[in-house]
């Protein structure tokens, strides 16, 4: 197994998988939450959003373009306005949040396909270069989110329209987990739709790069919970668990009924009798992550269902 060697996170995921393996089909607990935060400034701080003690990992969305010679934009909807420096004072709550244990991510991506690919094996070190020095430990003179180093960095994308474009996800990710040092692990997560239609990260997640994926239930895929018939959403889970090289495979929910085009929510009752005791029978069930922090503030998703997710029990004691 690779995590022996990839430092505290993957400790603390390893652990997280092995209360979920120990634990039959049927029980809880022992998962993780996920959220996206930088959207909608209507969902409040960074902080504000850690504290609540909902969250395991927060994905900063997003980093919209680079790659490909673009100047990197990133895009907070509102929160502050990066290309005046005005995002640095983030800082202080990604330090907020990684005191009370959540890791903190960037998200790489976000809808527009067009402002992002990456030309090359080169391109994609020059990015790798490029993420670690601004948003990791390295040390650009001008961090768009100030001097915080973040945990890692997530794959939201959907850039790259050749089959060849596509390759180099990989060479991103694999230049980014080639600054991992002893107790610097960069953390790498992926997004990927629940059908396999989705090609663009199909290489990087199985050359096995990825500490976890978030799989997407949402969206209008094939694959969304339905009252009715569970089984397209169980056939979708079982084959994720069985082919994608990640430690950890978490179901990617919309947090209210409006918060996704395309439909997907599951609400929180539905979610525990239906949904979480087959998804956790699985060893590489990581917990779930849900779109986004605004839509699960308004409707109380992860608090409906945090206890039956993680251990509560256990969290008040770490
Ligand atoms: C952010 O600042 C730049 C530079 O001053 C400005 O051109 C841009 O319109 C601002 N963006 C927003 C969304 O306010
Ligand atoms: C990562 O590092 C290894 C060993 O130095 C090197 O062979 C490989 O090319 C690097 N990978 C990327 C994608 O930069
Ligand atoms: C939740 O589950 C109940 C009982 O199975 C079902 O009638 C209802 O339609 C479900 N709600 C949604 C939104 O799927």
């Amino acid at each position: 197994m690779t995590f022996l060697k990839l430092g505290s996170l993957f400790l603390s995921l390893s652990l997280l998988l092995n209360l979920a393996a120990t634990s039959s089909a049927g029980q809880s607990g022992g998962g993780a939450i996920a959220v996206y935060w930088g959207q909608n400034p209507g969902e409040g701080r960074l902080s504000k959003a850690c504290r609540t003690g909902n969250y395991d990992f927060v994905n900063i969305a997003f980093l919209t373009a680079f790659g490909g010679g673009r100047s990197p934009v990133l895009d907070l909807s509102g929160h502050c306005n990066a290309s005046r420096g005005g995002c640095a004072a983030l800082s202080r709550d990604i330090r907020t949040c990684q005191k009370l244990g959540v890791k903190v991510l960037l998200s790489l991506g976000g809808g527009d396909a067009a402002s992002h690919s990456l030309d090359s094996a080169e391109d994609a070190r020059q990015v790798a270069e490029y993420l670690y020095n601004n948003f990791l430990f390295g040390k650009a003179f001008s961090r768009p989110l100030g001097r915080a180093a973040l945990d890692g960095v997530d794959f939201s994308v959907a850039g790259g329209s050749t089959r060849k474009d596509r390759l180099h996800w990989e060479d991103l990710a694999g230049g980014l987990a080639n600054y991992s040092r002893e107790g610097r692990k960069v953390l790498l997560t992926a997004a990927a739709d629940c059908e396999f239609r989705d090609r663009t990260l199909k290489r990087a997640i199985a050359a096995g790069v990825f500490d976890a994926v978030w799989v997407r239930f949402f969206g209008g895929a094939t694959c969304q919970y339905s009252p009715e018939n569970l089984l397209p959403m169980k056939l979708s889970w079982e084959r994720w668990n069985a082919k994608a090289k990640a430690a950890a495979l978490f179901v990617g929910l919309p947090a209210a009924e409006d918060a996704a085009a395309g439909g997907g929510y599951v609400p929180p009752e539905n979610f525990t009798a239906q949904v979480l005791p087959f998804v956790s029978g699985y060893p590489k069930y990581g917990g779930v992550m849900l779109w986004d922090r605004y839509y699960d503030a308004a409707n109380g998703y992860s608090a409906q269902v945090k206890c039956e997710v993680k251990d509560c029990e256990v969290n008040t004691d770490i």
